[in-house]
């Protein structure tokens, strides 16, 4: 018996990495929304209340498990107690390091049929994976300087980078698949959130625990609004973001001829969704925000629809049996048409002799996949690809690997 291994198993496999990327991002942006609940709930404490209020400039009695919890101290309070809880920073690390290695697991590793697009640009996958990672370095030093020097022009800052995202996918939509590029959109935006936690929060939070340990008093206003600014960047940025990173489970976007377009257009109305909540939480209740961003949502759906009617085309064109125009009359060719037709793999596939655009699965007419392949992923599986082993006959997987390898980028 021989020993090989099963590299698209062990694909398979490492990208159980999303399990824990998840995990951690709902951890993340959950801890984070929380103290945004927080900072808009806590009150200035009443003298002659139940406790001491000295240096408390903020709090609440914040019911949760039978339980009241919080207070808020502005400085901290003069001697530092031995009991401070860090906040945890190591769930924005876990979910940007696992981020990049499900980049590199599922985008890099097989570059050619997820990241690129010949049909877009010709560039191999070493100088593919090199754009991409370069982008998301230089567009961390790009934000975190423009917005260290627009400090005080928070909305020239804000359209500026608006900009920086709209420039980019666009860049990227005449480089990359459109999948690649919405997962690399998300990336760089996650990106600069990751970094506003360690560049920015975690020496900000080392320095002030310093200080403090000290007895100095050492407020830094410089850096206490740098802090702010980034708060506020990671709260409006977080849903776009979610967007960004679930967008390629959207055939309808990321398969979209414009999905750089759409990809920002999602992105707004989420933006918008923040800002909605974010007001709401002052208090104030905007309608006319979600409105716009419902109006926005709507034009996006009947943007993005299919053009032409017949979307059922590919199934009737099967049947109306024009054999000769694929290999000859094949036998083998014609029926496995029809078992392309009926096992659904146009839903997920592109194949354009089959009329079929599914964009959940990288394009046949892309890969070209030759018949063993076919039959190899058609009776294993593979990713999120079922195996269609007990569904389809041997006989049948030998057509449909026959046809595929045949028709496919013809
Ligand atoms: C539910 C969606 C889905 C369906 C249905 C589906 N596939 Fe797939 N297929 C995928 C995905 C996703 C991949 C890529 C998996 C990976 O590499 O992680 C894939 C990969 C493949 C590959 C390998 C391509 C390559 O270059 O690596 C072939 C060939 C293929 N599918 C053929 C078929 C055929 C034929 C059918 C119908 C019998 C079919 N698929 C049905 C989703 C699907």
């Amino acid at each position: 018996m021989t020993f090989a291994i099963n590299w698209d198993y062990l694909r398979d496999v490492l990208g159980l990495l999303r399990w824990l990327h998840v995990f951690a991002a709902i951890i993340w942006i959950g801890l984070t929304a929380f103290f945004w609940f927080m900072e808009s709930h806590l009150k200035t404490p009443i003298p002659g209340g139940p406790e001491p209020t000295d240096g408390v400039s903020g709090e609440t009695y914040y019911l949760h498990g039978g339980i009241f919890y919080f207070r808020r101290y502005k400085g901290g309070p003069d001697h530092l107690p031995a009991n401070v809880t860090w906040h945890p920073q190591w769930y924005a690390y876990g979910t940007w390091v696992t981020g990049f290695l499900l980049l590199c697991i599922v985008y890099f590793w097989k570059a050619n049929t997820y990241l690129l697009d010949p049909s877009v640009a010709d560039i191999s996958p070493v100088l593919g994976v090199t754009i991409c990672v370069a982008l998301l370095a230089f567009s961390w030093l790009f934000y975190d300087r423009l917005s260290r020097w627009l400090i005080e022009r928070e909305r020239l800052l804000v359209s500026l980078l608006f900009i920086y995202i709209v420039a980019v996918s666009y860049g990227l939509s005449h480089l990359l698949s459109s999948r690649g590029v919405v997962i690399e959109v998300g990336a760089v935006i996650g990106t600069w959130m990751a970094g506003n936690v360690l560049f920015v929060w975690e020496p900000l939070h080392r320095m002030f625990f310093a200080a403090k340990s000290e007895h100095r008093i050492a407020l830094d206003e410089g850096l206490m609004a740098i802090s702010w600014q980034r708060a506020k960047h990671n709260a409006y940025l977080a849903p776009p973001v979610l967007f960004a990173m679930l967008g390629v489970h959207f055939s309808f976007v990321s398969g979209s001829r414009h999905a750089w377009l759409a990809l920002i257009g999602f992105m707004i109305v989420g933006g918008l969704l923040r800002y909605f909540y974010i007001w709401r939480n002052r208090s104030r209740v905007i309608v006319a925000i979600p409105a716009v961003a419902g109006a926005l949502l709507i034009a996006l759906v009947i943007w993005l629809a299919p053009s032409t009617a017949p979307a059922p085309a590919p199934a009737t064109a099967l049947t109306a049996g024009d054999a000769g125009t694929t290999g000859g009359g094949d036998a083998a060719v014609t029926a496995g048409r029809a078992v392309f037709a009926k096992a659904g793999c146009g839903s997920c596939h592109t194949l354009t002799a089959a009329g079929a655009a599914g964009t959940a699965g990288p394009s046949l007419d892309q890969a070209k996949p030759s018949a063993a392949l076919v039959s190899d992923r058609v009776t294993q599986g593979v990713g999120t690809m079922p195996s269609f082993s007990g569904k389809l006959s041997a006989a049948e997987i030998k057509e449909v690997a026959t046809y595929v390898s045949t028709v496919a980028g013809k």
